[in-house]
C-alpha cells in the first residue's frame, strides 16, 4: 500500500481531510505526498479526464474569464467519503457525536456549468456523517440560505423522537433563514448505508445532500470476510438550473406531468459536461475543464463501494468494466453476497458491493452508471446518460485501454433490483398482516388544470405553519382527531393520514395506475417487501394474500427483503408490510422529488395514544412561530 491517492490512504492535505477519518502515519507519508502530489491532487480531487491537464482552471467557454490555480474549495473530494477503517473504533462506547453545518448559497460548477448551489459548510455535496450505533447524533444546522430549510436523516426511525425526522410540514416547520435549530437523537438499533438531504419542497436536489454512515460492532466481522477499504460514492441527476423554477414549470397549469428531466449525472459531486451543448444565448456560463471522479485501488484488495442515489428521480444501472460485483448491502440490510454485473438503485435508495480489485492492474477501467431514460417522459437534448467515473490501478487518470463494458443489457423499464434476489442476512420469517390497507394513485388534471398527484382521493400539499404531528397531538387531545384505526376525517383534505392505533403487522397494498415508476420510501420504517409485480391489479381470486400470510415458511414469508425505498413500476402494484411499533407520524412519498410536490404523499398516525402523551420539544415548536 503505497500510494497517496489510494481509497483507504487518506493522505490529502488536511484539509480536504473529513473530520474524523484521520490517520496519523503522516511522518512516512510526507516524503510520498511531496511526490506525487500533482498526481494526488488529480485522482483525489477528482481531475477532469478530458480538455485538460492540470488543475489550473481555463477560462470558461462562455461568460466571464476566471484563472486561478487552486482547487475549488467547494469541491468535494473522494477522499472525504472515504472510510478510513484502522482509525475508527467500532466498539467504542456511546458517544455524542457533534456537527455544525452551515447551509448557504454558492456559485459553483460541479459539472463545469456555472450555477447556484446549495453547500453545507460551504462544500458540495455535504460532508460524511459517521456515527456508531448507540450514539448520539447532534447536528447544529445554521439556515444562511434566502429560504427555509430542514434537514431529514433518511432512513433512521427516529424512534420517540419523531420530531426530529425533518419533514416540513408532517414533523416540524422549517427553519428560517438566518435561524440555528439542532437536530439530536439517538441511533439505539440501526446500522448501514443512510443519507441526509433538506425535506423542503425540492430544495435538496439543489445541493443538500450527504451520507450518514451508522456503524456497528458486527462491522469489524464484515470487513474481515469482504473488504479491505470502505468508500461511499454519491451519484445523482443534476440540473443546471435552480429547482424552484423547474418546479414551477412542472406544475403549471396545461403540463401533464412531464416531470424535468435532468441535464447532467454527477458521480460524488463532479462529472464531464460538453460545453458546446450550450451556445453563447444560453444563458449558462460553462467552464471546459469539468471533471471525472476517480476512484484508485490497489492490485488486490477488496473495497467496500457504499452507494448512495442522492437524485431527483433517476435509476442508474451501474456496472465496472471487467469486475463482477457482490452487493453486500441495501438500504442498510446486509444481505448474501449477490454476484451482479449490473446493478440498479433507485433514488434515495443505498447500495453496497465489494470490488475486488483483481484485474489487470496496467490499465484503468470505467466505472459506469448509466441513467435510465424510461425514468423520463420526454429527452433532454444535452443531456448524456452513460455516466463515467474512473477506477484508476495505475494511480493516473489515463483512459483505459482494455475495458469492456459488460455484454449484459441494459433495463429497458425504469425499474429496481430484483428484490427476490436480495438475501437479509439476519433472517426473519414475515409474521402475518393483522390489518390490510390500500394506496392507489395515479395523477389528474385537477382544479385550474393543474396537474396533481392524487393517493386514495387525496393531493398532499404541506402545512408549513401547523404539521401533521402538531395537529395530531392537539387533535387527539381535543378529541378532534379519532385514535381509531382508519382513514383520519380529523385533518384537512390535503392530509391523507392513516392511524394505526395498535401495535400490530401491516400490510399495504400500494397500485400504481400511472404509466411511470414511483420509488416510494417510508420514513420511519423498514418494510418487508413481500411480492411486486408488474401487473395492474393484485390477484385477489388466487391463493397468494393466503400464502403472503401463511404463519408458515415459504418463499414470500421465509426472509423477504427488508428495505425503506422501493419503486412501483408503471400500471403495477407492491405489497409491502410492516411492524406497527414506532409512534409518530410518518411520510410514506414517492421520493421522485417532483412527485412528492406534486402530492404524491400519504400519511400513517402510529400509535396515537403514545402521540398523545407527547409535548413538542419547545425548539421544534417554536419554529412555527414566526
Ligand atoms: Cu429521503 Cu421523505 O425522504
Amino acid at each position: 500500500m503505497s500510494d497517496t491517492t489510494d481509497i483507504k490512504a487518506s493522505t490529502l492535505p488536511t484539509a480536504r481531510k473529513s473530520r474524523f477519518s484521520r490517520l496519523c502515519c503522516c511522518i512516512l507519508l510526507v516524503a510520498a505526498f511531496i511526490v506525487v502530489l500533482g498526481l494526488a491532487l488529480g485522482l483525489g480531487l477528482g481531475l477532469g479526464l478530458k480538455h485538460r491537464t492540470s488543475t489550473t482552471e481555463s477560462s470558461p467557454a462562455t461568460g466571464s474569464s476566471q484563472a486561478s490555480n487552486q482547487i475549488q474549495s467547494w469541491r468535494r473530494s473522494t477522499l472525504d467519503y472515504a472510510l478510513d477503517l484502522s482509525g475508527w473504533d467500532f466498539n467504542a462506547p456511546p458517544t455524542t457525536r457533534v456537527y455544525n453545518f452551515t447551509a448557504s448559497e454558492i456559485a459553483a460548477y460541479p459539472d463545469g456549468v456555472n450555477r447556484t448551489v446549495l453547500a453545507i459548510n460551504g462544500q458540495f455535496p455535504g460532508p460524511l456523517i459517521r456515527i456508531n450505533q448507540g450514539d448520539r447524533l447532534v447536528v447544529h444546522l445554521t439556515n444562511h440560505l434566502p429560504n427555509a430549510t430542514t434537514l431529514h436523516w433518511h432512513g433512521m426511525f427516529q424512534n420517540d423522537t419523531n420530531w426530529m425526522d425533518g419533514t416540513t410540514g408532517i414533523t416540524q416547520c422549517p427553519i428560517p433563514s438566518g435561524q440555528t435549530f439542532t437536530y439530536n437523537f439517538t441511533v439505539p438499533t440501526q446500522s448501514g448505508t443512510y443519507w441526509y438531504h433538506a425535506h423542503q419542497s425540492t430544495q435538496y436536489i439543489d445541493g443538500l445532500v450527504g451520507p450518514l454512515i451508522v456503524h456497528s460492532p458486527e462491522e469489524v466481522q464484515l470487513q474481515k470476510q469482504y473488504y479491505d477499504f470502505d468508500q461511499v460514492i454519491l451519484v445523482q441527476d443534476w440540473y443546471h438550473g435552480l429547482s424552484a423554477g423547474l418546479l414551477d414549470g412542472f406544475l403549471a397549469s396545461g403540463n401533464e406531468n412531464a416531470e424535468p428531466v435532468p441535464d447532467n449525472g454527477l458521480i460524488q459531486g463532479t462529472n464531464y459536461f460538453n460545453c458546446s451543448s450550450y451556445d453563447e444565448g444560453s444563458g449558462y456560463t460553462c467552464y471546459d475543464n469539468s471533471t471525472r471522479a476517480t476512484f484508485a485501488v490497489e492490485n488486490n484488495h477488496r473495497y467496500r463501494l457504499r452507494f448512495i442515489n442522492t437524485g431527483a428521480f433517476t435509476t442508474f444501472q451501474i456496472s465496472i468494466d471487467n469486475h463482477t460485483l457482490n452487493v453486500i448491502e441495501a438500504d442498510s440490510t446486509i444481505v448474501e453476497p449477490l454476484p451482479v454485473h449490473r446493478f440498479e438503485i433507485a433514488t434515495a435508495q443505498r447500495v453496497s458491493v465489494i470490488l475486488n480489485a483483481n484485474q489487470s492492474s496496467t490499465t484503468n477501467y470505467w466505472m459506469r452508471m448509466e441513467m435510465n431514460t424510461d425514468c423520463y417522459a420526454a429527452d433532454n437534448p444535452v443531456l448524456d446518460t452513460s455516466v463515467l467515473s474512473l477506477i484508476s490501478y495505475t494511480n493516473s487518470t489515463a483512459e483505459p485501454t482494455s475495458s469492456v463494458d459488460w455484454k449484459d443489457a441494459y433495463d429497458l423499464i425504469c425499474q429496481d433490483m430484483n428484490n427476490t434476489l436480495l438475501v437479509p442476512v439476519a433472517e426473519q420469517q414475515a409474521p402475518p398482516a393483522d390489518i390490510f390497507y390500500q394506496l392507489s394513485f395515479s395523477f389528474a388534471i385537477g382544479d385550474y388544470a393543474l396537474d396533481r398527484a392524487v393517493i386514495n382521493g387525496s393531493t398532499w400539499v404541506p402545512n408549513k405553519s401547523d404539521p401533521t404531528l402538531n395537529q395530531a397531538i392537539a387533535g387527539i387531545h381535543a378529541s378532534n382527531i379519532s385514535e381509531t384505526a382508519g382513514v383520519s376525517t380529523g385533518f384537512s383534505p390535503n392530509q391523507y393520514v392513516i392511524s394505526l392505533p395498535t401495535i400490530q403487522v401491516v400490510d399495504l397494498l400500494v397500485q400504481n395506475f400511472d404509466d411511470g415508476s414511483h420509488p416510494f420510501h417510508f420514513h420511519g420504517h423498514v418494510f418487508w417487501v413481500m411480492a411486486t409485480s408488474t401487473e395492474q391489479y393484485f390477484p385477489w381470486s388466487s391463493d397468494l394474500y393466503s400464502q403472503l400470510n401463511s404463519t408458515s415458511s415459504n418463499d414470500y414469508t421465509k426472509n423477504p427483503m427488508r428495505r425503506d425505498t422501493i419503486t412501483v413500476e408503471g400500471y403495477s402494484w407492491v405489497l409491502l408490510r410492516f411492524r406497527n411499533d414506532n409512534p409518530g407520524v410518518w411520510a410514506f412519498h414517492c421520493h421522485n422529488i417532483w412527485h412528492m410536490e406534486a402530492g404524491l404523499m400519504a400519511q400513517f398516525m402510529s400509535l396515537p395514544d403514545v402521540i398523545k402523551s407527547w409535548e413538542i420539544p419547545a425548539d421544534v415548536a417554536n419554529l412555527c412561530i414566526v
